[in-house]
């Protein structure tokens, strides 16, 4: 053997290199594996999705690279350069993104679309046996992995929350200011991700430009030899969720132990060409000029003859459907007869509430009609749509769909025929609006079903943030749902929520709420509390026309429990007929509910087993379950019962 033959035994070497200018099939390189709805363009651009809802698609170098030294077995050097672009469904909403990917496998098994961008799922999500380097350029903000924005490149290893994250931007040789960059622009974006193996550094640089600038706009310290696997693949890999963009890649360099040669963006093709000449592309100048005339004049005409313009939607093309059920304005207005005040069902939190009928389907619907005044702005409601639409229970009131009318926003819900439950129990001495033990026992049970179900049963904790008799529906069978969840936000489990102003109702709203301003799950089972309490007693937790003893409903309650008449809250309305060891169990989980101290309070779980008398309600009121696993304490009653000044200074 000869001695160059020897010396390569020894030492693989580490040149590996490629460079596609195109992906279509050449003899320079081979194909891609595309996986998913994954595909190449006939102009040969690397698509990795459409805009449809929930897919995924991979694009991967076929064969499988060796990152590390077997000498030393650390990860060498490496560097990348790739040019892509994202162009979004609804101009301004990005969805979800992609990420550059190194790891041991191509086939991404059980992987998860939308906010796991077809790498991971709930539960391989922080494996370690992941193995996984993903460079993310993310365009949605996801709470549960603390993103930061919804237009940020972030370092991920082994999970979706990133080591550290930026928003996209770009620095111009010679200026020290970042330039901001929009992901999702359509624009065509050059990248380069650089693995230095001596300082332990990964960078991320981005441009708009053909030259790599000096300046990365992310450094992480990271040393990846823990990571990696001897052998590992390299590609992409994307992903869209309830929202959608087409997410292509147009050229790519990789290089190891180099740098990566930087993209030339005038060779690489682009998604629509026109291969005109000069004067060709004058004529076809001259025409457009003068069909847009043509066409303006039509309108014109058309506008004047008729007049029929006065209800025409602002025509943005990403306005008109947005999650599964898009309606029109127009078939909202029909099927509210023109949002007639006849149709008005209420004033939620945010707007009007109209009853409606699809003109169709002849489906009742309810509408609810965001003025654009109300803080309950297009943020708000993009989070309400994307959140609820995902949201699937018995006991929730499900968001069919929505629409959109010159900056008004419309959310069409499932229509419940029975209205809220305020109503019953506030109102008037309608014998026929007065529920009975039974079916008020059914609903508390229902309601609290659909909070356990928010808190702890979804993918995401979801905070309600707004429960009280208002947001709770009833449908024709007098089953209770949760409704308005345009206060949800989402956050992970068992952590900190983002702080945001404070938002409840009066009587509701945790004292601990007004000093602190953070929504937990344990604010929800306080305002869940006084719900009980309402219920049972038939009035609202803070009535100001009733007596000073009787003005705070918890405070009086409280009291008749210390004289032992507990029974004598009981709604009066009721004339006796209930079943007293239920009312007393619904009382007593009301007031725990209601503790001052949110430790003490039970979670939702644990309300469940005492409303359905799977666990005796303790002697001593005790500590929640979180706190009874940490082998928490035990509370005297009295304890922790609230103090009226506390609650007047609400
Ligand atoms: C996206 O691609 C898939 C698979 O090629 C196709 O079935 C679907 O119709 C496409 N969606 C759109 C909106 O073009
Ligand atoms: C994250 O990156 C930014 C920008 O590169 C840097 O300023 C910051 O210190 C980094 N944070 C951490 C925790 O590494």
């Amino acid at each position: 053997m000869s001695l160059p033959w020897l010396l390569l035994l020894l030492h693989p070497i580490f040149s590996y290199s490629f460079i596609y200018n195109t992906f279509k099939s050449n003899h320079h390189n081979p194909n891609l594996t595309l996986n998913g709805i994954a595909d190449i363009t006939s102009n040969g651009i690397l698509k990795l999705t459409n805009v449809s809802t929930h897919t995924i698609g991979h694009g991967f170098y076929p064969d499988p690279i060796l990152f590390k030294n077997p000498d030393t077995n650390k990860v060498v050097s490496f560097s990348t350069a790739f040019v892509f672009s994202i162009v979004p469904r609804y101009r301004k909403l990005g969805g979800h993104g992609l990420a550059f990917t190194i790891a041991p496998t191509k086939d991404f098994i059980g992987a998860q679309p939308s906010q796991y961008l077809g790498l991971v799922n709930v539960t391989l999500n922080g494996k370690a046996s992941n193995h996984l380097l993903a460079v993310e350029f993310d365009t949605v903000q996801d709470f549960e992995f603390r993103d930061i924005s919804d237009n940020h490149v972030g370092v991920n290893i082994n999970r979706m929350k990133s080591v550290n994250s930026t928003n996209a931007g770009f620095f111009i040789d010679g200026n020290s200011t970042k330039q901001d960059l929009c992901l999702h622009s359509g624009k065509k974006i050059q990248a380069w991700i650089d693995y230095d193996a001596d300082k332990h550094q990964l960078d991320v640089t981005l441009s708009i430009y053909s030259n790599k600038p000096s300046t990365p706009i992310l450094s992480v310290p990271v040393d990846l030899s823990p990571t990696f696997q001897d052998y590992m693949y390299v590609g992409f890999s994307s992903s869209t969720g309830v929202l959608a963009s087409s997410h292509y890649v147009y050229g790519w360099s990789f290089n190891m132990n180099e740098k990566a040669e930087s993209l030339d963006l005038d060779l690489l093709p682009s998604l629509f060409q026109f291969k005109t000449n000069k004067k060709r592309f004058r004529i076809w100048f001259m025409a457009s000029i003068i069909s847009a005339f043509c066409i303006i004049v039509i309108i014109v005409a058309v506008y004047v003859t008729t007049k029929k313009f006065n209800n025409t939607e602002v025509a943005e093309y990403w306005e008109h459907d947005l999650g599964p059920h898009p309606y029109s304005y127009k078939e909202l207005k029909e099927a509210t007869k023109g949002f007639s005040h006849k149709m008005l069902l209420g004033f939620g939190g945010s707007g009007k509430v109209y009853k409606g009928v699809l003109p169709d389907s002849k489906m009742d619907i309810a509408v609810k009609r965001i003025s654009r005044q109300s803080k309950h702005g297009e943020k708000e409601f993009l989070s309400e749509v994307s959140t609820i639409g995902r949201l699937r229970h018995r006991n929730l009131v499900q968001l069919l769909g929505w629409a959109r009318n010159k900056g008004e926003l419309l959310l069409v819900y499932d229509f419940m025929a029975n209205g809220s439950l305020d109503k019953y129990i506030y109102s008037s001495n309608n014998p026929k609006k007065i529920l009975t033990w039974d079916q008020r026992f059914k609903i508390i049970k229902d309601v609290s079903v659909g909070l356990l179900y928010l808190h702890e049963e979804w993918e995401q904790t979801v905070l309600h943030r707004d429960i009280k008799a208002g947001n709770v529906l009833l449908d024709s069978e007098l089953k209770g749902r949760l409704a308005d969840f345009g206060l949800a936000k989402l956050y992970d489990h068992g952590s900190n929520p983002i702080t945001t102003g404070v938002v409840g109702t009066l009587g509701y709203l945790a004292p601990e709420l007004t000093r602190t301003g953070k929504p937990t799950t344990r604010s929800d089972v306080y305002a869940f509390g006084a719900l009980l309490l309402e219920v049972v007693c038939g009035r609202r937790p803070v009535e100001v026309k009733a007596s000073p003893e009787e003005l705070v409903l918890v405070d009086w309650i409280w009291d008749k429990w210390r004289e032992g008449r507990l029974l004598e809250v009981v709604d009066a309305r009721l004339q006796g007929v209930f079943n007293k060891s239920e009312v007393m169990v619904v009382l007593k989980v009301g007031l725990m509910c209601s503790s001052d101290e949110a430790s003490v309070r039970p979670c939702m779980r644990q309300v469940i087993r005492y409303l359905e008398g799977k666990v005796p309600l303790p002697e001593k009121l005790g500590p929640s379950c979180d706190d009874a696993v940490k082998g928490g304490f035990v509370v005297e009653i009295k304890e922790f019962a609230p103090s009226l000044m506390k609650m007047k200074s609400v």
